[in-house]
C-alpha cells in the first residue's frame, strides 16, 4: 500500500499538491416565504469540475455550493452547501483569507428581497410589486482582501463587447484572470456539458479557447492558473 500511495503522490502537481483552493459553484436562492425564491439557471458543472481537477492534482478544495443536483466526495475537500448569496458570502469570509487560490465559478443572485415573509404569500391584487436590494459582491470582496501570494479568478458572462467588458471587471474586481463566456456560442452556457472560453489576464494576454467538454474546459483553467503562478 506504502508503494501504491507514494507512487500517487509523487504524480500530484508539485505546483497544487496542498495548496488551498476555495470554489464557489452553483446558483444561489433568494427566499421570497417559506415555500419560493428567486434563483437561475446554473448547474454548478464548472465549478465542480474546477474542484475535481484541483483535488486530483493533490490541492485542498474548499467547495462552497448553492444548490444543485452534484455530488462530490475526497478526502481532500470541505464542501458548504448553502442556498444564498449571503450565506455564501460568511464562508468566503471565513475561508479566503487562509487560501492560496480562488476561483468564484458561482452565478450569484445580484439582488434578493428587501424582506422574507415569514408566512406564504397569498395572492390577491393583479399585479405585485417587490423591493429588491444588492447582494454583496463575493469576489469584489476577495479581491479587495486579496494578499501578494493570492491568486483570484473570477467568471463572467457576456453577451456584448467580451474583451472591453472583460477588462473593466478584472479591473474593478482586483482579479488576476477572468474566465469569459459568451451565450452567442452554441454549446456554452447553462445545462450544457460544453463550453467556450476566453481567458483574460492582469498582463493582458487574451486567449480563446476551442469548443470543449466542461470537463476539458476546467483543465485548461486549471493548467492557465499554474503558467500564470510559475
Ligand atoms: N460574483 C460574486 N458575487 C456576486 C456577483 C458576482 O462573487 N454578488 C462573481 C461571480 O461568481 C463571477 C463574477 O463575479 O465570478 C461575475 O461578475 P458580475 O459582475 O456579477 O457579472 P455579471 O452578473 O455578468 O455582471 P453585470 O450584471 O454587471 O454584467
Amino acid at each position: 500500500f506504502a508503494a501504491i500511495e507514494y507512487y500517487f503522490y509523487k504524480r500530484l502537481d508539485p505546483k497544487l499538491k496542498e495548496k488551498k483552493v476555495l470554489i464557489t459553484a452553483g446558483p444561489t436562492y433568494e427566499a421570497l416565504d417559506p415555500v419560493r425564491f428567486i434563483g437561475n439557471h446554473s448547474s454548478g458543472k464548472m465549478g465542480y469540475q474546477i474542484a475535481e481537477r484541483f483535488l486530483e492534482a493533490g490541492a485542498h478544495v474548499v467547495l462552497i455550493s448553492g444548490p444543485t443536483k452534484l455530488t462530490l466526495n475526497h478526502p481532500n475537500l470541505t464542501l458548504h452547501s448553502v442556498q444564498s448569496a449571503q450565506q455564501m458570502f460568511e464562508v468566503v469570509q471565513k475561508e479566503w483569507g487562509t487560501s492560496d487560490f480562488g476561483v468564484f465559478a458561482a452565478a450569484v443572485a445580484d439582488y434578493r428581497p428587501a424582506a422574507v415573509s415569514e408566512q406564504k404569500i397569498k395572492k390577491s391584487e393583479e399585479d405585485l410589486t417587490m423591493r429588491f436590494v444588492k447582494n454583496p459582491d463575493l469576489l469584489k470582496w476577495a479581491g479587495e482582501h486579496k494578499s501578494e501570494q493570492q491568486t483570484l479568478v473570477g467568471f463572467a458572462l457576456e453577451t456584448n463587447d467580451l474583451e472591453a467588458n472583460g477588462r473593466k471587471k478584472l479591473e474593478k474586481k482586483n482579479l488576476d484572470f477572468i474566465v469569459l463566456n459568451t451565450l452567442e456560442d452554441d454549446g456554452a452556457g447553462f445545462g450544457v456539458d460544453t463550453n467556450k472560453i476566453s481567458i483574460l489576464d492582469s498582463h493582458n494576454n487574451f486567449t480563446t479557447f476551442e469548443l470543449k467538454s466542461k470537463k476539458a474546459v476546467s483543465q485548461d483553467i486549471v493548467d492557465y492558473l499554474k503558467k500564470y503562478c510559475s
